[in-house]
């Protein structure tokens, strides 16, 4: 299988998921703070939670074909409590003024520190509304020896 994902965020999360995917054969295009064309049809947005609307924003005339895939946790790392509201997730605010993008939440409950790179194969939970995206993407986790 010859897959292109884009990963958004050079940190622990982009790096760590992008060797899970390289290691598999896919390809990854790795974009950090400078705009690029993107190549992927699945664009992993491994950024701190207060930098995705500016970067959906950046990117949005690119994203009408893709599968976004928001893995984020809202968290204040201070406090180690969420800055949103508890009927508030930050999948549903995207969703909500990003109505048409294809969007998944999925590998917050991943961490690149353990879990990530304990075993090799990990649990990863995929969630969306789109269920043609939930399929492509679950596909490719497949490939990456991800277990769903
Ligand atoms: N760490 C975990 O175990 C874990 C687990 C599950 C989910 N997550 C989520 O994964 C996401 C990334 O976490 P992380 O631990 O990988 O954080 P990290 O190591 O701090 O990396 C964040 C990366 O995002 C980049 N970045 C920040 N703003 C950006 C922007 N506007 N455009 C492009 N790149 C930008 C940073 O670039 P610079 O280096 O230039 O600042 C940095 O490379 C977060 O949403 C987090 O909640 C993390």
């Amino acid at each position: 299988m010859t897959e292109y994902v884009t990963i958004i965020g050079n940190g622990k999360m982009g790096r760590t998921l992008a060797s899970y995917f390289e290691k598999s054969g896919i390809s990854v295009q790795k974009i950090g703070r400078q705009v690029e064309d993107i190549l992927g049809k699945i664009v992993i947005l491994g950024i701190p939670y207060d930098a995705l609307e500016e970067t959906v924003a950046l990117y949005e005339d690119q994203l009408d074909e893709k599968i976004l895939v928001d893995i984020s946790n809202p968290l204040d790392y201070q406090t180690k409590t969420s800055v949103l509201a508890d009927d508030q997730s930050s999948s549903l605010l995207l969703a909500q003024k990003y109505p048409h993008l294809r969007l998944i939440k999925a590998m917050n409950t991943n961490f690149s520190s353990s879990r990530m790179t304990a075993g090799d194969h990990p649990l990863v939970l995929v969630a969306g509304n789109d269920a043609s995206a939930k399929e492509a993407f679950s596909a490719v986790l497949q490939a990456a020896n991800f277990q769903l």
